[in-house]
């Protein structure tokens, strides 16, 4: 007995040692639920997930489609980062009024402002569907015929599936296909800004600090969900009331030391974590640098913009901050696969399998059909990089040509729909005129095409773009294009069908986008597509054949935007040889980083009374405020908002960023160097309480001794 507690107990050390997984929070019972009890937890799997009774679930939303959300009262408050919250607190900005800039906190529900299109999304239950999805879908079938099946059973398990009307039906693969889980969710639409720090806090170090440890950033905005007298689902109203939820998180006081079980709760995007060698071989050398490359060029000009003048400053913002975001995080992943041989590692496991696999007509061709498959992708998936990057990402004018195209082709082959779709485009246009500054986008687009037409594998390059002068297109464009501006923009959309579509057939600008719009439909995603359905059915197989062939692995579904449980422990980390980083970094840390009137790291005077006075209520540790710390959950991009929850169930912090060693966790998970960086709870209590004095919002929280009360 003895010695198999001690057998039991080495079991879990290894198990323990070895971290990482995204997990299905209806499905923890078993190995998860054993797994969270050893390192800490004092919960049960039901406690996190349950469809009958109140649990962790209840208090967890999808915010606005992107980021994660938790509740954290009986009046329907929202945490979340202030990253997630940055288009809103922008949008309600003024070179007057910089909320941005100042910080917003609302002391009464009237202040609090309304954002038209938020949403935030609960999730009632998750079903395996499995088998119904696959029902009478036959290895005989091709890709194709198995697709069509597949999507006829999806509609026809929606349909069945038991819901309230207010309620929706989504269906989503696991494991590359192999399994299917059905969620019934609830969406609610008026969703109003109540708190947000001002930049110098919600922002602190900015892009030089992003995706790094040690970090100093109180990355949290708050939000409110508002609902119809019975508390369902309402368009925004004035007569709508506070959402009561069904769970909320109470929030720890007594903070986190190393070693401390965390888990973090939310919505993952999408991570990679099995694909073979060549695929991340193509995503290191070929699609990251051009990605990489298109966006420093883009950032350069954008900066010297933002930097001369406030009102660009304010309209670029959000697109600046989230094409740094990524731009940043391909450099870090591309070190970080290198560094830690993550293609030599897949080669070696890719080895092991093709041995164990030789005489298995179904798996033995895997390997050799990825490398013939990603041969045939590498230069139109290229050519889709620069495309998305350059023409619909990054130069505005071009997006701009590309909405118009598929309006043209939708009114084209529906004329009755024609009223219909220009309301909508005139309608989504307005707040991107709002942000939008022609001199800027005039700049990008010289630099950028020019990459394009450079670059770009020579197959895809538009003759329009072949042989020119770049700066003279630049000009023609950028002076005779109508799109350059909303009122110019409304012009071409004025009159009926047949006048409309012959202004816009007449701008340069438009008929340059067209041009690339029908590259991008008729050549580059066409074949993009068709030889990706081809790798995704590759990738399902070998997905099942993996976990066949290594059963003692422990296999998670890799992220895909639903909800999803990673737990771990506060721990700090060795970047390299001979440094250990601690795992809480503290207030004094930000006077360590203040450079007065700096862009990125400035300090607000108020703040520096309070830390200079120690004045940090009930929220400090031992005369010193902790800011944020490290955990080893795996976590991705999706994560950001989620709650970082004790061992009780309570919030202990708020989960924003990962480090920079780690950036390569989608694609290659090590538990050694990855981690994920959260703002601690109690400064998010600090800022709200003692910096922005809003004693009403912390009352309605529910604060905690877990520690003090065992
Ligand atoms: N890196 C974090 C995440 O991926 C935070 C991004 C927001 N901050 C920024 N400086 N762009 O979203
Ligand atoms: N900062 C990311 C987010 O916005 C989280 C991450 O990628 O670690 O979701």
């Amino acid at each position: 007995m003895k010695y198999l507690k001690i057998l039991f107990f080495l079991f879990a050390i290894q198990i323990s040692a070895q971290q990482g997984g995204m997990w299905i929070p209806s499905l923890l019972e078993g190995m998860n639920e054993t797994e969270m009890q050893n390192l800490g937890s004092k919960m049960t799997a039901q406690d996190i997930y349950d469809v009958n009774n109140a649990s962790l679930k209840d208090a967890i939303i999808h915010f606005n489609g992107g980021c994660t959300g938790e509740i954290i009262s009986d009046r329907g408050l929202i945490l979340t980062n202030h990253h997630c919250g940055y288009g809103a607190i922008q949008s309600h900005s003024t070179v007057e009024h910089d909320y941005l800039k100042e910080g917003f906190w609302a002391f009464n529900d009237a202040e609090e402002l309304p954002n038209p299109g938020m949403y935030v999304t609960f999730i009632k239950r998750i079903d395996d569907v499995t088998d119904a999805i696959f029902k009478n879908v036959t290895s005989s079938m091709t890709v194709k015929e198995k697709q069509v099946k597949i999507d006829q059973n999806i509609a026809a398990v929606k349909k069945k599936a038991v819901k309230e009307e207010w309620q929706e039906v989504k269906v989503k693969g696991f494991y590359n296909g192999n399994q299917y889980l059905l969620f019934v969710l609830e969406n609610y639409t008026d969703i109003r800004m109540v708190g947000a720090p001002p930049t110098s806090i919600g922002k602190f170090g900015s892009d030089t600090d992003n995706w790094m440890w040690p970090r100093h950033t109180g990355d949290f905005s708050l939000f409110r969900i508002y609902a119809d007298k019975n508390n369902r689902p309402a368009k925004f109203s004035k007569e709508n009331v506070p959402f009561k939820p069904k769970h909320f998180l109470p929030i720890s006081l007594d903070g986190v030391a190393e070693e401390d079980f965390t888990l973090v709760f939310g919505f993952p995007g999408r991570t990679d974590e099995y694909l073979p060698a060549v695929a991340i071989e193509q995503t290191v050398k070929k699609v990251n640098p051009a990605k990489i490359n298109i966006r420093e060029n883009y950032l350069k000009i954008v900066d010297e913009y933002m930097r001369a003048d406030d009102k660009i400053k304010i309209q670029y913002a959000s697109k600046y901050a989230s094409i740094a975001n990524y731009w940043k995080k391909w450099i870090g992943e591309n070190q970080g696969i290198e560094k830690s041989k993550a293609i030599a590692k897949k080669q070696k496991l890719e080895s092991d399998f093709q041995k164990k696999v030789q005489s298995n007509s179904e798996y033995n061709h895997l390997l050799s059909d990825f490398s013939k498959l990603y041969n045939e992708l590498e230069d139109v998936a290229l050519a889709r990089a620069y495309w998305t990057e350059v023409i619909y990402r990054n130069i505005e004018l071009l997006r701009a040509t590309f909405r118009l195209y598929q309006f043209e082709e939708k009114v084209t082959a529906n004329p009755a729909s024609f009223e219909a779709e220009r309301n909508k485009l005139i309608n989504s246009s307005k707040g991107n005129y709002k942000n939008y500054s022609a001199r800027v986008d005039r700049d990008v687009f010289e630099k950028l095409i020019e990459i394009y037409a450079t670059e770009i594998p020579a197959t895809y390059l538009s003759n329009k773009l072949k042989n020119v002068n770049y700066t003279d297109l630049t000009n023609a464009i950028y002076t005779k294009s109508k799109l350059t501006n909303l009122e110019g923009f409304n012009f071409l959309l004025t009159g009926n069908q047949e006048e409309v579509l012959s202004k816009l057939n007449a701008d340069p600008a438009y008929v340059l986008g067209k041009d690339l719009s029908n590259d991008f439909y008729k050549k580059i995603n066409s074949k993009f597509h068709e030889i990706n359905l081809q790798i995704q059915d590759v990738q399902k197989v070998y997905m099942k054949a993996l976990m066949e062939t290594f059963p003692k692995e422990r296999f998670f579904p890799d992220a895909n935007s639903t909800l999803r449980v990673t737990y771990g422990k506060v721990k700090g980390y060795y970047p390299k040889d001979g440094i250990y980083y601690k795992p809480v970094s503290y207030l004094k840390g930000v006077m360590e980083k203040y450079k007065p009137g700096d862009y990125e790291f400035d300090v607000d005077q108020k703040l520096i009374g309070l830390y200079n006075a120690k004045d940090f209520g009930v929220y400090g540790e031992k005369g010193k405020m902790p800011v944020n710390f490290l955990g080893t959950n795996h976590t991705t991009g999706g994560n950001s908002g989620s709650p970082a929850i004790d061992a009780h169930g309570n919030l202990i912090g708020l989960n924003f960023d990962r480090v920079w060693e780690g950036t390569m966790s989608d694609y290659n998970y090590d538990p050694e160097i990855c981690r994920n960086i959260m703002v601690d709870a109690r400064y998010i209590l600090f800022i709200v309480d003692k910096y922005a004095g809003n004693k009403r919002l912390i009352n309605e929280m529910k604060l905690v001794h877990p520690k003090k009360n065992k």
